[in-house]
Order: C-alpha cells, then structure tokens, then sequence
C-alpha cells in the first residue's frame, strides 16, 4: 500500500533518467516526451549547461534567505523586467503562489483607492491554481468543490467576451484588475484574440484597474515571444509566472509595472525559499539557453508544422473538431471525452495529456527536434484516429 495522499491518478510508470526530449522507465524502454511535466521541462531532461549551472550554484551555495540580498536573485529580477518592460519582481515556488501574490497585490491596490471590497474579474474555465484563492478564482467546479466556503471577490464572465467585461464595468464599482490566461491551458488551449487582450488593457486604463496575465503556463518563449500576451502588443500591469522559468527547478515570479508596482512594502508579502540563489540561477540558464540557442522562433515555426501536420495526418478523420494552438502549446479537440488515449500513448512510448476532458495537449520541450515532431506526429495520428473509430 502506498503512503502517499491520493491526489493523483497516476500513470503506471516511473522514469529513472532522461536525456533531452526522451524518458527512460527502469526497463529500458523510452518515451518522447511531448508534455515536458506540463510546461515545466524547457530544456528537456539533462540539458548540459542547466545540470552545470545547477551543479555549481549547489555546490556555492543553494539557500540564504531573503533577510539577506541574494546577487542572482537580483540578476534575475533585472532580466525579467528587461524582456517583460516591467518594473519590479518578487519571487516564489509555484504559479499558484505567484498567482496568490498577484490577488494580494490588487486587493491591496484597491484598498489604497478607498475600495473597501475589491473584486478581480476572473474567466470561464480558467485555472489558476490550487490554494484557496487561486481555486476561487479557478473557472472550474471541479477544482473548487469540497472546499467551500471559496474566497469572494471574484467576479467570473466568460473568456474572450469584451461584452462581458464592459458589461461588469456598468455594474460593478468595486472592480480592480482583471485576471486572464492569454491562453488557457487547463481549459482547452483556448486562445483570446489579440482585439481581446487590447480591449482588457483598454478598459483597464480607462477603469484605473489592473490588467493581471497569466502566463504560468504559456509564457517563457513556448509561443514564439518570451510571453504569449506579447503577440497582442499591451504590457500588463502584472503577470505571473512558474512551470518553465526554471526547466524544472521550482520558481515562481509575480511581476509588477507602473501603476501596480510600489505597492507591497516589507511585511506585506514574503516566502521562505522564494527566489533562492539555485532556483534563480536555474532561471537565469533557462533563460539565456532560450535566448542563444534561438529557442522562441524555432518554437513558433516547429509549431506551425506540427499542427499542419497533424491536420494533414488527420483530416477527414470524423470525431476531430480543431486543431489549435500556439507555438508550442497545442491542443486536439475530439467530440469526445478522450483520457484513454494517454495510456494508449504511453503504451507506444509517448508522453501526452488531455485536459478539459475532451483535449489532448501537446507542450513539448522547446529543444524538441524536427525529428522529435515527425516521430511524434507519426505516433499520435493513428492512435487518434483507431480511438475514434471505436
Ligand atoms: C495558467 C496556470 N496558472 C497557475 C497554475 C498553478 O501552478 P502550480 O501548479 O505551479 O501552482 C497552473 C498550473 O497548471 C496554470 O496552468
């Protein structure tokens, strides 16, 4: 019997090591791995320059604490503001500890302009966490129930809907940003129109509100850009971040600018590990590798082909209703609930998921290779289509 909490449905596989985009099982057998730990493994597994960097920083120093100033903490924090053009960042371990940082942030915004109850506009099927607050403000009831009572003041209208949102503006007063994925990850690889995210940062200047993104799941170059909401032209008052900052090492960021910057003071916010000098030196590879290795235009164009791939491999197939996606971030919608196919493509050797029940998602690594994509192509096609001639 196993001691361990049953929050998981876990595959029947355990790997014992990884290089690049592949997984190996205690077996020998190995698996291409398509959904590097959901968005997490940037660089794939073993990459030589993160192992080095990480190698090194443990063996300086891994922890300090954030009574003291911490020089890569800082290195990172000025890169971040550079390819985000924002103003300030504070680190933590996790998009939802990020995303609660983010909702402390706008509450406190809010208070300091009299608003005495502030709301933050959240969106249909969007997830931005498990904690208490990120499960509120998580669009998913299946996340949230069994914990009641949720944290209030979340006002929820359905994504990629300005209407909604200038509607809240008529009848809300005590609105103070809005919380948006630019592409939702959980709920489907749903994708706001760029009009959309120009329309939100619209409303938001001319309400005095935050405009918060998202961007645990579809930032850190998987589009193409260093963040997805980049391609729509805005900068955002606040964006968080996670997943695949440090390609596996533990990190979160809630970064802040102009009018959302200035508004913690000591004591108001703070975690232990939080931007410790190994994670932030994990990032700071991660970064650099994506930056030198020209990892953002080769994800964009290796998207591209794979989703025309897919649709050649797939057209005509009944069952499949669109194939989307972003970059490296693409989802399959079938007309039917399809979890069974990531055993399916597990048994063949291949790391897929399947979110929102009817989904299947790829999040590749950003090194995968053109054969990588080919191989991954060639498996998944015939499995999608044998699933639903069923
Ligand atoms: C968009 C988004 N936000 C937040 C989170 C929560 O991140 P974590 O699991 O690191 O708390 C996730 C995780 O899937 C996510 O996709």
């Amino acid at each position: 019997m196993s001691h361990l909490m049953n929050t998981y449905s876990r595959l029947p596989v355990a790997f014992s090591h990884g290089s690049g985009t592949w997984l190996f099982d205690a077996h020998g057998r190995r698996y291409l791995d398509a959904l590097a730990g959901i968005a997490v493994s940037t660089l794939g597994h073993g990459h030589p320059r993160l192992v080095r960097a990480i190698a090194d920083q443990a063996a300086r120093l891994i922890h300090t604490s954030n009574l003291y100033k911490v020089t890569e903490q800082e290195h990172l924090a000025d890169r971040l503001a550079d390819i985000a053009g924002m103003d300030e960042v504070f680190f933590c371990n996790s998009g939802c500890e990020a995303n609660e940082a983010a909702i402390k942030l706008a509450r406190m915004y809010g208070h300091a302009q009299g608003i005495d109850v502030p709301n933050i506009i959240v969106m249909d099927k969007a997830f931005h966490g498990r904690t208490l607050a990120t499960l509120s403000a998580t669009g998913n009831r299946k996340v949230q129930a069994g914990f009641e009572p949720l944290v209030s003041g979340f006002v929820r209208v359905p994504f990629d809907d300005l209407a909604a949102v200038e509607h809240v503006v008529q009848n809300n007063r005590s609105v103070v940003g809005v919380l948006v994925e630019p592409i939702q990850g959980e709920g489907g690889i749903n994708i706001a129109h760029e009009a959309y995210l120009q329309g939100l940062r619209r409303i938001c200047d001319e309400q005095g509100w935050l405009l918060m993104v998202d961007e645990v799941q579809c930032g850190i170059g998987r589009t193409g850009k260093w963040f997805a909401h980049q391609h729509s032209g805005i900068r955002a008052d606040v964006m968080t971040l996670a997943k695949g900052l440090g390609s596996g090492v533990p990190i979160g960021a809630c970064l802040a600018a102009g009018k959302a910057s200035g508004v913690f003071k000591p004591g108001n916010h703070g975690s232990t590990f939080g931007g410790s000098p190994l994670a932030t030196t994990a990032a700071l590879t991660t970064l650099a590798v994506i930056e030198e290795d020209g990892l953002m235009p080769r994800a964009h164009a290796l998207g591209e082909s794979i989703r025309g791939s897919l649709r050649r491999a797939l057209e005509g197939t009944p069952g499949v209703v669109s194939i989307r996606g972003d970059g490296l971030m693409i989802g399959i919608e079938l007309d039917r609930p399809c979890s069974a196919l990531v055993e399916h493509a597990l048994h063949r050797g291949l790391l897929i998921n399947v979110t929102a029940e009817r989904v299947v998602r790829l999040l590749p690594p950003l090194v995968f290779s053109d054969a990588d994509a080919s191989h991954l192509v060639e498996t998944l096609s015939p499995l999608i289509r044998e699933f639903l001639a069923q």
